[in-house]
């Protein structure tokens, strides 16, 4: 089959009907984060956190799941659903976390440890994912810790941010890998309380990949999803938001009378973008849906050995009540 490389759509409306048509001719759904530009967003089956993309990509009953997100979270998909055809619109969509845990080093740190458990955040490679006992995203990491033993040893990787975050508000002492997002690693104390002294009525929200100093500050710490809900329900009219710039999307959409301010990377940048997440567009979207590439595969022993430590936190996570 040739391959189509360029598009030739007069407006993003006819591509999009393109797609649309593509996506029920090839019994296909689109998965997309937060983080993706809003007319992927618009355009996806659903929308959501890690925790929730995971649990939907293994309920999928369709021929073919396009991931608009990154290189993991794809991975994570056809690990869970390892019959359908996983698509990743641009293979370059990687992660800075990811990539701050390479495999082989991480296998000499476990081995420093032999007394340990492994937690890994979702946002590592499927090596590292068949090297850990369970898996957790920031939906569910707190729950998940406070859910073993008080004494139980525990490595966390890849973020030490999160874990830090964790350890604190758990009273753990997990031996932490010592990886960021580089996203959100960047965001600063002087950012947020320059837009503090400026929109003093505003509550701060932070993911918790951003640094221990910043969450300190913040009136709430969750993953995409909690902070999505958070601001949906609360009373307050005004955020500063410390994570991705493609969340607003989805907070202006569901609250349309509130505002939302970014915390910006410097004083050059009023956005807030993973150069990764930003890769997929609607052009690539369409070229990979029509052309059937690039697809996620994975060795059959690495889908064994990685689904096991996410079959647990997805278990730990229903029990818990925190997906149905
Ligand atoms: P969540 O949407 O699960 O909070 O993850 C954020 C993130 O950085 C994904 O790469
Ligand atoms: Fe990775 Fe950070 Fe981008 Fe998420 S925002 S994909 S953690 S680099």
């Amino acid at each position: 089959m040739e391959l189509e490389k360029k598009t030739t759509f007069a407006s993003n409306d006819e591509l999009i009907a393109a797609i649309n048509k593509l996506r029920e001719e090839k019994d296909a759904i689109i998965l997309a984060h937060y983080y993706q530009v809003p007319e992927i967003q618009d355009l996806a089956d659903y929308v959501g956190d890690s925790l929730g993309l995971a649990q939907k990509a293994e309920q999928a009953n369709a021929k073919i799941i396009v991931f608009a997100g990154v290189h993991f979270m794809a991975e994570t998909a056809k690990i869970l659903n390892p019959d359908t055809k996983v698509l990743l619109p641009d293979l370059e969509a990687g992660c800075s976390l990811a990539d701050s845990c390479p495999p082989d080093e991480f296998k000499k740190f476990k081995e420093k440890h032999p007394d340990h458990i492994v937690i890994s955040y979702i946002n590592c490679t499927a090596a590292i994912k068949t090297m850990s006992d369970i898996i957790c995203t920031s939906g569910n990491a707190v729950q998940i810790v406070d859910s073993l033993p008080e004494d139980e040893k525990i490595i966390f990787a890849p973020d030490r941010n999160l874990g830090g975050y964790i350890n604190r508000i758990s009273n753990r002492n997990m031996v932490l890998w010592n990886g960021t997002c580089e996203v959100h690693d960047i965001l600063t104390t002087e950012a947020i309380i320059n837009l503090k002294i400026q929109h003093p009525d505003a509550k701060l929200i932070a993911h918790p990949e951003c640094k221990g100093q910043v969450l300190e500050l913040a009136e709430f710490v969750g993953s995409t999803t909690a902070m999505l809900n958070y601001t949906k329900t609360d009373s307050h009219k005004k955020y500063i938001v410390a994570t991705e710039s493609g969340i607003l999307h989805q907070m202006q959409k569901d609250s349309p009378n509130k505002e939302f301010i970014i915390v910006p990377t410097d004083d050059s940048c009023s956005c807030n973008d993973c150069p990764y997440m930003k890769l997929n567009t609607l052009e690539k979207l369409y070229l990979c849906l029509k052309n059937e590439t690039p697809e996620i595969n994975l060795d059959a022993k690495i889908i064994e050995d990685a689904k096991a430590p996410i079959i647990k936190m997805l278990d730990i996570s229903k029990k818990l009540n925190l997906i149905k």
